[in-house]
């Protein structure tokens, strides 16, 4: 669990709102030897998002920079002044609720400028677990404080930039890509949406902007859809059936929404939303898995021994998605409070595939006259990834209709 820690200033915000210093424990991810392939290296670092409007009143600690500046540290501190950054109170929370909280910084290189050139920009991404938000955001270093000082100033020894009085390097939120629901979970032929949308500190002059949703699932990948907004006009091009992004919304509001109708269990996947947006090109993931609960039934619609011979019961769990299910079978005798497990004593049918990508699956349950008496009653219990509890149905043992036992005995 990586360390989050909270300040708040002390100066109020409009209406009554404070600001807050939100600190989080990140990686800073270097790229080394691009001649022998990808290599990545982690460091320790710490972002510190200045002045962030908060709700919250919980206890103010004003943020302490270290005592003594180090040169070997990585301390971004980033104000988001200009930029929005929508949500970011539910990393306020991410403590609280014992969710972690993943950070990780590395260089960036926006789209005609030189790796060394200044401003530099770095990409820091930020996920929530448990899929609540995730945002990407670009940070462009300020002009150090004592730039213009006669005692040189500190560099950061690693990325040869100068450092602040207080040892960390000041920078500007200018861009942000982000999700309110990076992991979502749906059912087939529900309509869902996407949730994709940035934020950007300089509006680009030459109007040009792009959208892309790219769709990939093991291995397999195709672009769902994409806007290109120019001075020319939209061009939009979609590859599904019933997805469709607002190009106005995305322009005006920065809505990158993608909306999907009908889903299938094809459409489960990553979905990748890329914004092009002058020098930058950003992406944010938004997972999307299909959940289907089981429709659980028994076969048979009464249960009565009308002679010595054993029946057979049959659950049904039809058409599932995601394939992991589990049936249990219980028994309750008639007076008794408990239920008693029967599942070693059950069998189970092979996994059907329909042709919508769903499953079914039976389970058979050999039940025998001698221990089961009327009002036993016998109970299949599925669970599954969709079922926030198991689906359970139960069927009662009834007393053979009068009319039977003549038919037997006479
Ligand atoms: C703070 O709360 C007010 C009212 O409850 C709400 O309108 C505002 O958006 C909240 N601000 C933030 C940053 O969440
Ligand atoms: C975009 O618009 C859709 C539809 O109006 C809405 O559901 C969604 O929350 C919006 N998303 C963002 C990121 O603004």
């Amino acid at each position: 669990m990586l360390e989050i820690l909270i300040f708040a200033s002390l100066r109020a915000f409009v209406h009554g709102e404070q600001v807050a210093d939100v600190v989080l424990s990140c990686f800073f991810i270097e790229e080394r030897g691009e001649m022998t392939g990808a290599n990545f290296i982690r460091y320790p670092a710490t972002m510190v998002l200045k002045d962030l409007p908060m709700n919250s009143s919980e206890t103010i600690t004003p943020y302490i920079p270290p005592n003594t500046p180090n040169p070997d540290d990585l301390i971004f501190e980033a104000t988001a002044s200009s930029v929005e950054i929508p949500e970011v109170e539910s990393i306020l929370h991410a403590d609280c609720n014992e969710q972690e909280v993943i950070c990780e910084l590395s260089r960036y290189i926006p789209h005609g400028t030189k790796p060394d050139s200044l401003p530099a920009h770095f990409i820091a991404s930020v996920q929530l677990e448990g899929g609540r938000v995730g945002f990407s955001l670009v940070l462009q270093t300020l002009a150090s404080e004592n730039a213009e000082s006669d005692t040189a100033s500190l560099m950061q020894s690693k990325l040869q930039l100068p450092l602040s009085q207080w040892g960390t390097l000041l920078t500007d939120v200018v861009f942000v890509l982000f999700s309110r629901s990076p992991s979502i979970a749906a059912p087939i032929g529900e309509d869902t949406v996407l949730d994709c949308g940035y934020r950007q500190r300089d509006i680009p002059t030459d109007q040009n902007l792009g959208l892309e949703w790219r769709w990939q699932y093991r291995g397999h990948g195709k672009t769902i859809l994409e806007i290109k907004q120019s001075a020319e006009g939209t061009f939009m091009a979609v590859d599904r059936d019933g997805a469709s992004a607002n190009s106005a919304l995305l322009v005006k509001d920065g809505n990158a929404s993608l909306t999907m109708k009908k889903l299938r269990v094809s459409d489960e996947g990553t979905y990748i939303c890329t914004i092009n947006s002058g020098p930058f090109q950003i992406q944010q993931i938004v997972q999307l898995n299909i959940m289907q609960p089981p429709k659980v039934f028994f076969q048979e619609s009464i249960i009565t021994f009308q002679d010595e011979s054993s029946k057979r019961l049959s659950c049904h769990c039809k058409q599932y998605y995601p394939l992991d299910v589990k049936v249990e079978w219980f028994f309750q005798l008639p007076l008794e409070t408990e239920r008693i497990c029967l599942t070693d004593e059950s069998s189970l049918s092979s996994h059907q595939q329909h042709s919508d990508g769903t499953f079914s699956l039976s389970s058979f349950l050999i039940v025998h006259p001698t221990k089961y008496p009327s009002g036993t009653v016998f109970s299949c219990s599925v669970s599954h990834v969709a079922l926030q509890t198991p689906s359970d149905v139960s069927l009662t043992v009834l007393k053979p209709e009068p009319g039977q036992f003549k038919s037997l005995g006479e």
